[in-house]
């Protein structure tokens, strides 16, 4: 538990950054990490990014794979998962475009799509760390309440409050908000070697402990952590007001 956002992303943007340099990833061994988007995972990027400029990191030797992207906003479009990723966060570091993974929504055969993905992800022997955010109905990436924790990779539609939440995003207009979207699976999570989740806000409050204080549940997919081996959640004051 961290006393603000600020802080969170300064924790969680050394936690990553000395796993990485632990790693010592080169080319023929690169350390692969899992992304999210998502206001909550800003101050991270903002951390990393600094770290970044004071030479303390490098992501030459990182491959990426986003969690999630919307189905059917074009990729230049303002809000798409593409273009939040390289704004916020990819722009400004020094990755190599060719190791940046996101789902394409516009794929022409989107099951396909999902199955390359995790298909990709095994090729590089699978997630080192998977960073993520939640939603207030506790799903992790897109995997809305009611989601199998033995998901993989696939099209969902999303749940009625995550478009009212995500339609401050679109101008507070929820019919511009996508119905539908691509994202990795619980258990695509949960393989990872390890995951570590930003939660901050009161919003995220009731999912959190629903989350950590009661049982593995699909309502709260964030509870799917409880049984993986190695999960860390990272937390503000104001997230812990249900705990
Ligand atoms: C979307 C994303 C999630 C993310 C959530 C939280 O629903 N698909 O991966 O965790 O937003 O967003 P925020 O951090 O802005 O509350």
């Amino acid at each position: 538990i961290r006393d603000s956002p600020t802080h969170v992303g300064q924790y969680i943007g050394d936690y990553i950054a000395k796993r990485i340099n632990d790693f010592a990833p080169t080319a023929e061994r690169p350390f692969v990490l899992g992304l999210p988007t998502g206001s909550s995972p800003i101050p991270t990027y903002k951390h990393l990014i600094s770290l970044v400029k004071d030479g303390k990191l490098s992501f030459k030797h990182v491959v990426t794979f986003n969690m999630d992207e919307y189905v059917g906003l074009p990729r230049d479009h303002s809000e798409s998962y593409h273009t939040f990723m390289f704004r916020e966060f990819f722009s400004h570091i020094d990755i190599p475009p060719s190791q940046v993974h996101i789902l394409d929504g516009n794929a022409p055969d989107l099951i396909s799509e999902c199955n390359s993905y995790e298909a990709k992800i095994k090729e590089y022997g699978g997630i080192e760390l998977f960073l993520g955010g939640i939603g207030e109905d506790g799903h992790i990436a897109f995997n809305e309440p009611g989601s199998s924790l033995a998901s993989r990779t696939r099209i969902k539609t999303l749940a009625y409050d995550t478009i009212l939440a995500n339609a401050r995003f679109f101008g507070n207009d929820i019919s511009a908000v996508p119905r539908m979207a691509l994202t990795v699976g619980v258990a695509t999570v949960l393989d990872s070697r390890e995951v570590v989740v930003v939660v901050t806000g009161q919003r995220k409050a009731l999912a959190l402990s629903k989350a950590i204080e009661e049982g593995v549940n699909h309502l709260w997919t964030l509870s799917a952590l409880q049984m993986h081996p190695w999960a860390l959640i990272v937390v503000d004051e104001d997230a812990t007001a249900e705990l």
